[in-house]
């Protein structure tokens, strides 16, 4: 609607420039916005507030000559001058009410992309292998996961890359602990933390277990065989615990979406090459660096992109450089998306900088960190354990867990055992992703199970619940939310507020997909779950007063079921018809 507005008010720019109203050459954005007050209308545009100065008029004279110039348009009831000069539209309730009977019988429910689809590729997750999942890798798994989701609802082809550190240092003191303890690998290993700990602790105490460390590391890059087979055995078992975590998540990560560091092992030295080739690399301190003029330091020096050590190893930034020529040239991206902790965000710009200058990137491929901010305890500090550790991600799922059982049990003690373990499983892990999902991607927050699992507020179980009141509309009644007739008529106040929500949801999920930011949606989801609460109560569905009104009522409330079902879906979350 948004879009149909803005095409008319171009129609009325250019008749108004040929008619010498308006000076040639303007071309501004029109910005069109959904009202809060829909006494005044449903959309407002301050475009004459805009160009009243280079037309030389009043705004509001301006916007009734825009007004007088508008093609007329069946969407569109009146047009009315605002304050200072706003132009404010009326939808009209008929053509919006056939644009949602549309949307129920459509499977996209009439979502479609604003712009050409394009090839994304999304780096997300992309955990360090040497230590097991903790709550830091939360963020950049689950709302990578939901953008990838709504990307590919929006009809993008979108290529995951869960770009595991799987590569460095630290694996010597992991080969040379696997070493000296063979037959203890297995049973060791299933608790990667402890063995990490336990590797650490000789590495700190013995200087020839750390000597025999550094060794490997070496022969591990060289290539040795035995430490390959090592290493190989190491990775398949770290990877093997995140994809647990990833199916328990219910997070659509797969095994064919790693591509680790490891991966562009054999590219590095060409990429050194290549910015050789390129004049970009100066040499500082025996280390192979390209300096950019535009990043400088507190001296106000300018800062270096390290690629090469002096010892001649590689660096994180090298991998990174190769592997966005990897995805600009073989996987033919036009855009990349890096979900990655706000704290790399300087890392991100200078290394996209370097691949620019250097032609790694096609010119017009859009390069974007999805930064993110620290997941905090109560505390307002980062989110620990009593002790101090890491909070690994297994048990702060199987706490969530737990503590769902008990709230459903509680509410809902007639329940067999196998319903309340899956509701409290979708409830459970749905709170914690959603918590997490609802907050600005950028902003800091502070990890609350009190509050997440609330069923009042902006919370999964509030969402779950409200899909569960629309499902039992239709379970009551017996009739399938897809065996509907009649249409949609909008006349009850709540009933048209309802109508203009549902219609935004293609508009929402552009706004997810374009900023990398699902709280857009998740805000959507908890207003149109109020707005249906009010509709529910001032609109009786089973007692209306004719057979047309239930059917339009009962329209409404499948496509809001729909809509909520597949919002919450394309968060990543398991909804249930009741609970
Ligand atoms: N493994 C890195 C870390 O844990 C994150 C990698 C993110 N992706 C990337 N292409 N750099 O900090």
């Amino acid at each position: 609607m948004k879009d149909s507005i803005r095409h008319l008010i171009q129609q009325a720019l250019a008749r108004l420039t040929a008619e010498g109203v308006l000076p040639d050459g303007l071309s501004p954005a029109i910005q069109v916005e959904n009202t809060r007050d829909k006494t005044h209308g449903d959309f407002a545009s301050n475009i004459a507030m805009m160009l009243a100065k280079p037309a030389g008029m009043k705004p509001r004279d301006l916007a009734q000559k825009l007004i007088d110039a508008l093609p007329t348009d069946s969407s569109v009831s009146k047009v009315e001058i605002a304050g200072p000069g706003f132009l404010n539209f009326f939808q009209n309730s008929a053509a919006l009410a056939q644009r949602l009977d549309a949307a129920l019988t459509d499977s996209h429910l009439c979502v479609s992309k604003t712009g050409p689809a394009q090839r994304v590729v999304v780096d997300l997750s992309s955990p360090n292998l040497a230590k097991e999942m903790h709550v830091g890798h939360l963020r950049s798994t689950i709302i990578g996961d939901a953008v990838a989701r709504v990307l590919e609802f929006l009809g993008d082809d979108v290529i995951r890359q869960n770009h595991v550190g799987d590569w460095g240092t630290q694996f010597g003191m992991l080969l040379a602990f696997l070493e000296e303890n063979p037959s203890a690998a297995e049973a060791e290993l299933s608790d990667l933390e402890q063995f990490y700990r336990a590797a650490k602790q000789r590495f700190d105490e013995s200087e020839a277990f750390a000597e025999r460390a550094r060794e490997l590391v070496v022969k591990l890059q060289a290539g040795d065989a035995d430490c390959l087979r090592l290493w190989k055995q190491f990775n398949e078992i770290s990877l093997s615990h995140c994809q647990k975590v990833y199916d328990r998540l219910n997070v659509k990560l797969t095994p064919d979406d790693v591509k680790g560091e490891s991966a562009y092992n054999a590219e590095l030295g060409d990429i050194v090459h290549a910015l050789k080739g390129k004049g970009l690399l100066s040499e500082s301190n025996g280390a192979q660096c390209v300096f950019l003029e535009e990043f400088k330091n507190a001296e106000g020096n300018p800062l270096p992109v390290i690629v090469q050590k002096a010892g001649g190893g590689y660096l994180y930034a090298t991998t990174d450089l190769a592997s966005m020529r990897y995805r600009s040239q073989q996987l033919k991206a036009d855009r990349a998306l890096y979900f990655v902790d706000q704290r790399q965000a300087l890392h991100f710009q200078m290394a996209f900088e370097v691949a620019r200058r250097a032609g790694f990137v096609h010119p017009d491929m859009q390069l974007e960190h999805m930064g993110f901010g620290t997941m905090n305890g109560a505390d307002g500090r980062p989110f620990k354990t009593r002790d101090g550790g890491t909070v690994k991600l297994v048990d702060l799922l199987d706490e969530a867990e737990q503590r769902a059982y008990s709230l459903v049990k509680g509410k809902n003690p007639e329940l067999d055992e196998t319903e309340l373990r899956q509701i409290a499983r979708a409830v459970g892990i749905g709170a914690v992703k959603y918590a997490d999902l609802s907050k600005h991607r950028t902003s800091d927050y502070s990890f609350n199970f009190e509050q997440m699992l609330s069923f009042e507020g902006n919370t999964a179980p509030y969402l779950l619940y409200a899909y569960t009141r629309v499902a039992s509309v239709f379970r009551k009644l017996g009739t399938d939310m897809d065996a509907l007739s009649g249409e949609i008529h909008l006349d009850a106040e709540q009933e048209q507020a309802l109508g203009a929500k549902l219609a935004q949801f293609s508009e929402v999920l552009n706004g997810v997909g374009e900023k990398g930011v699902p709280h857009l949606l998740c805000s959507y989801l908890y207003d149109l779950a109020g707005l249906f609460s009010s509709f529910y109560e001032h609109c009786p569905i089973l007692t209306a007063e004719s057979e047309t009104v239930k059917q339009s009522r009962l329209r409404l409330a499948a496509l809001t079921g729909k809509t909520l079902k597949q919002g919450l879906e394309l968060l990543g979350l398991e909804t249930l018809e009741r609970m």
